[in-house]
């Protein structure tokens, strides 16, 4: 099997050093049960908050959008009238309510009611330009990333004979089958403390429309998150490179590496270019008032092509 626990052989070393001015070196090994909240709290913040994450860029090209500027206009121009009667003439309870002046308060309940309208508008964009990301990262939470161990089926290390290596309440691991997990952590050379920086999973093919062709022995490349402050270090590559030697050990020998990514996520999809996968499959996925372009990106191993891949 291949030795998916060693250091991947052109790992740079950080940027970051310790007290003693040393880089950390960087390492990708198999997923252990420790990792699981690192993983946890890295995934969210790559997906949700940090730097680079997709609602952050789908949210800066919702505002920009000439449908949301314009609701912004009417919503602050309706509160700047309604402002105005408030203060400058009489408050509004008082036309509301007096029975003078019905014009008057036909004026201000229709002024409000557009304000009311163009803010559910705004609110319900802003919504839509998260929410897909939400979702998706709370399903990953509750699922795979819930029982990492589990669901990738990694399987505590045995000696031929069959005997338990490691006698520790934290030991390494190893993938049983196709599925797998790996992360990246930088290791400090003289305190030797850990972070985990970094992780790829390598999953079940992807759900239709992105099936592959029957057959075709495809496995789906998903969870790929850099901590933003190890980013353009080349650790991405390296945990790819640790996925696709799996794919293509003798014992899997899987055809192609399928993945999914989104037009907010500009520097993945630069990243899977440049490592060679290519675009398959383009298609819209409607979330509230907003359609995420979602593309499924193909990799053929070991010589394996199909000229009609979906
Ligand atoms: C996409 C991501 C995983 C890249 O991680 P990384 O460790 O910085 O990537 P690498 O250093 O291995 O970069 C490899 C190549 O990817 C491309 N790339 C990565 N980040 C880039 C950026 N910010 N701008 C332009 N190209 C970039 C480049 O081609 C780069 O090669 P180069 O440095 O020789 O130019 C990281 O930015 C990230 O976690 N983003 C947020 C979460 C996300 O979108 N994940 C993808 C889920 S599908």
């Amino acid at each position: 099997m291949h030795d998916h626990n060693t250091l991947a052989d052109n790992l740079p070393k950080t940027n970051d050093s310790d007290q003693s001015g040393s880089n950390s070196v960087v390492r990708v090994r198999v997923f252990r049960k420790s990792d699981s909240e690192g993983v946890r709290r890295l995934f969210k913040t790559c997906l949700l908050t940090g730097e680079g994450a997709p609602p952050r860029a789908h949210l800066a090209a919702t505002i920009k959008s000439p449908s949301f500027l314009c609701a912004l206009t009417i919503f602050i121009m309706s509160v700047m009238i309604t402002a105005a009667t408030v203060f400058n003439s009489e408050p509004a309870s008082h036309i509301l309510l007096s029975g003078r002046s019905s014009a008057a308060k036909i004026r201000l309940v229709m002024v409000i009611s557009i304000a009311l309208l163009a803010l559910w508008y705004l609110c319900y964009s802003i919504y839509s330009a998260v929410g897909f990301y939400l979702q998706f990262v709370s399903t990953c939470l509750r699922t795979d990333l819930m029982d990492i161990q589990g669901h990738y089926n990694l399987h505590q290390v045995k000696s031929s004979s069959d005997k338990i290596l490691e006698d520790s309440t934290d030991p390494e691991l190893r993938p049983m089958g196709i599925k797998a997990f790996w992360v990246a952590e930088t290791v400090s050379p003289v305190t030797k403390k850990t972070e985990i920086v970094g992780c790829i999973s390598l999953g079940d093919p992807p759900p239709p429309p992105f099936t592959s062709e029957p057959g075709v022995r495809v496995a789906e490349l998903c969870r790929m998150v850099i901590s933003p402050h190890h980013r353009r270090q080349g650790i991405a590559g390296a945990l790819m490179q640790a996925c696709e030697a799996h794919a293509m050990a003798n014992e899997h020998k899987l055809s192609a590496i399928v993945l999914r990514t989104t037009f907010y996520q500009p520097h993945a999809r630069k990243l899977y270019a440049k490592l060679g996968y290519r675009i398959v499959l383009e298609t819209n996925v409607r979330f509230g008032n907003a359609d995420v372009p979602v593309f499924l990106y193909r990799k053929d191993l070991m010589g394996h092509k199909n000229k009609q891949h979906f």
